[in-house]
């Protein structure tokens, strides 16, 4: 039995041992890849954990796998797609691999290569996505346009279908701020590496309703959480380091209270009936 609004100080495979099999609406996590940083030295089997989110994942359900590749002797690692290896592997399906660019990444030179500027957000789907509300812009198109096709002899319009759509979806190129710009909580900045809170707000908003259940395997200064919180989600996580909790702990101190989810209960029940 998992309890909502807790992270788990533990390894996310002995977590997902104890959660009954497809419970999860969601999971959004950004693994320690390549020993980029050092979390504490902390390790993480990536297909176990596939193979596990895979179970415990509802039918439609989704993980937002967010990750890049670390450049050793001049060479990337393309660890981000032995990732997506193990989660197709695993059962899952690659729905989008979308791009998080980061709107002011850190300066280095690089040398003979462009500036490193984004990860993956690998989108991998337990079926069809059963929830998908999609962000939107607005389009700033007064008139209606003649949809066509090219074929064998021209131009051929299509009789019934003047469309002037009043928005379309975002491409799946999202950009976000990085670094101190990416959350108000200072707290949060003594984890090596955190989410935008904005990138989760998108993810979570975009997959799931409210009341949905949202799990972080790797909840590290609390990022999921407290955007899952503040959005009115059931969330739980995991994280190995007790110090990574404490600091996860205190920056959701003023966020998440135990009547905000009786509230979000309340909710469902009152939207059930
Ligand atoms: C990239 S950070 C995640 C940061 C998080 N997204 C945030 O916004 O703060 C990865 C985290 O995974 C934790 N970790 C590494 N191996 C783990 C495991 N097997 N189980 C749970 N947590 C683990 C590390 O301690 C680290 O805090």
């Amino acid at each position: 039995m998992i309890e909502f609004q807790r992270i788990y100080n533990e390894n996310c495979v002995k977590t997902l041992s104890r959660i009954d099999d497809e419970s999860i609406d969601m999971t959004i996590a950004s693994p320690p890849y390549d020993d980029l940083r050092d979390y504490n030295g902390y390790h993480f089997p990536v297909e176990e954990i596939a193979s596990n989110l895979f179970a415990k994942t509802k039918q439609g359900g989704v993980v937002i796998w967010v990750v890049g590749d670390r450049t050793v002797n001049g060479d990337e690692t393309l660890s981000s797609f032995k990732h997506a290896f193990a989660f197709k592997d695993a059962g899952f399906r690659v729905h989008d691999t979308m791009i998080y660019a980061k709107n002011n990444p850190i300066p280095s030179d690089c040398g003979k290569r462009y500036r490193q500027a984004f990860e993956y957000m690998f989108c991998f789907s337990k079926e069809t996505p059963k929830t998908f509300n999609p962000i939107t812009l607005p389009i700033r198109q007064e008139k209606a346009f003649r949809s066509f096709r090219i074929t064998k002899v021209g131009r051929n319009d299509l009789a019934h279908d003047h469309v002037a759509p009043k928005e379309r979806k975002l491409n799946n190129i999202f950009y976000y701020n990085v670094g101190t710009s990416s959350s108000k909580d200072k707290v949060a900045f003594e984890h090596p590496a955190i989410f935008p809170e904005k990138l989760v707000e998108d993810q979570i908003l975009t997959w799931t309703n409210e009341g949905d259940v949202v799990y972080d395997c790797f909840m590290g200064s609390g990022t999921t959480a407290k955007v899952a919180e503040l959005l009115g989600r059931r969330w739980f996580g995991s994280e190995i380091s007790s110090e990574y909790v404490e600091i996860a702990s205190r920056r959701l101190a003023s966020y998440v209270t135990k009547k905000s989810s009786t509230r979000a209960a309340t909710k469902r029940k009152v939207a059930a009936s």
